[in-house]
């Protein structure tokens, strides 16, 4: 069984098929890379994953499950987080409360304030630090655990949104045009990094530009071009296949 199937899956907006009649599938252990033109409906298809838009037609499944209706929080809840192609963050909290607001038990204790004083609601704000920190241990943002988001480097504030998804503790991860706006000693770093996020168990579903970092860090790529999928394959065959040329790499290749 894939971690996570698309089945038929379109999406309209008015008149626009942003998305239309997509299979795809992701499994366990996976990094797969979802690439193509501006536009072509790479951001609309996080969107119905984590519902946020959900689907026109089809369906979606994760562990077997369907979750296409699924409101975003039970989405979050059954083990799918993401980062967002454009940056959101608290950027007036520090980098660690950014984080632990990403913890998904942190509302777990009702009348948080009135509570606040009784061990239990102690233990547990002790514990959502402590799950934050590795968090900030994971990404490289130990250090800047005291800063204000906004203070941050934008590849810092990329990282720390890996950082605010992982601490939901998500099975699959989704991270959109996470090298955006770095440059190459981060990408390098950024492509460690996720290596080492999915030899830990979870799986990665990403949107990226970067060829060079798509090609070297993916196991299997996915072509979108206008919403419908044309390819997919190892890197390899994706960088061979002439309708993907055509589209999208051009004929210099990457
Ligand atoms: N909420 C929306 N309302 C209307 N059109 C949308 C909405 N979201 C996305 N679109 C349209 O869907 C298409 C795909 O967008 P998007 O998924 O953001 O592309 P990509 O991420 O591949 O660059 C675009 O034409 C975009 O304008
Ligand atoms: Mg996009």
């Amino acid at each position: 069984m894939s971690l996570l199937q698309l089945k038929n899956t379109t999406i309209r907006f008015g008149g626009l098929v942003a998305v239309e009649y997509v299979d795809l599938t992701i499994e366990k252990g996976e990094i797969l890379a979802l690439i193509g033109p501006n536009g072509a409906g790479k951001s609309t298809i996080f969107n119905m994953v984590t519902g946020i838009y959900p689907p026109t037609e089809g369906n979606i499944y994760f562990s077997g499950e369907e979750i296409t209706h699924l409101k975003p929080y039970q989405i979050t809840a059954r083990g799918i987080a993401r980062t967002f192609q454009n940056i959101r963050l608290f950027k007036d909290l520090s980098v660690l409360d950014n984080v632990k607001i990403g913890c998904h038990n942190h509302t777990k204790s009702e009348l948080w304030g009135a509570l606040s004083r009784l061990p239990a609601v102690k233990k547990e704000e002790a514990e959502i630090t402590d799950k934050a920190l590795a968090c900030l241990e994971l990404t490289g943002l130990s250090k800047k655990r005291d800063e204000l988001a906004k203070n941050l480097s934008y590849g810092e504030q990329r990282r720390l949104e890996i950082a605010r998804a992982l601490a939901a503790e998500p099975k699959l991860l989704l991270l959109d045009e996470p090298a955006a706006g770095m440059n190459s000693g981060e990408k390098v770093s950024l492509a460690n990094m996720v290596r080492e996020i999915r030899d830990m168990g979870l799986t990665i579903f990403l949107v990226e530009h970067d060829m060079k970092f798509v090609m070297g860090l993916s196991d299997r790529v996915v072509v979108l071009n206008y919403g419908r999928k044309i390819a997919d394959g190892t890197p390899e065959e994706v960088k061979k296949n002439p309708d993907v040329i055509t589209a999208y790499l051009g004929k210099d290749g990457v």
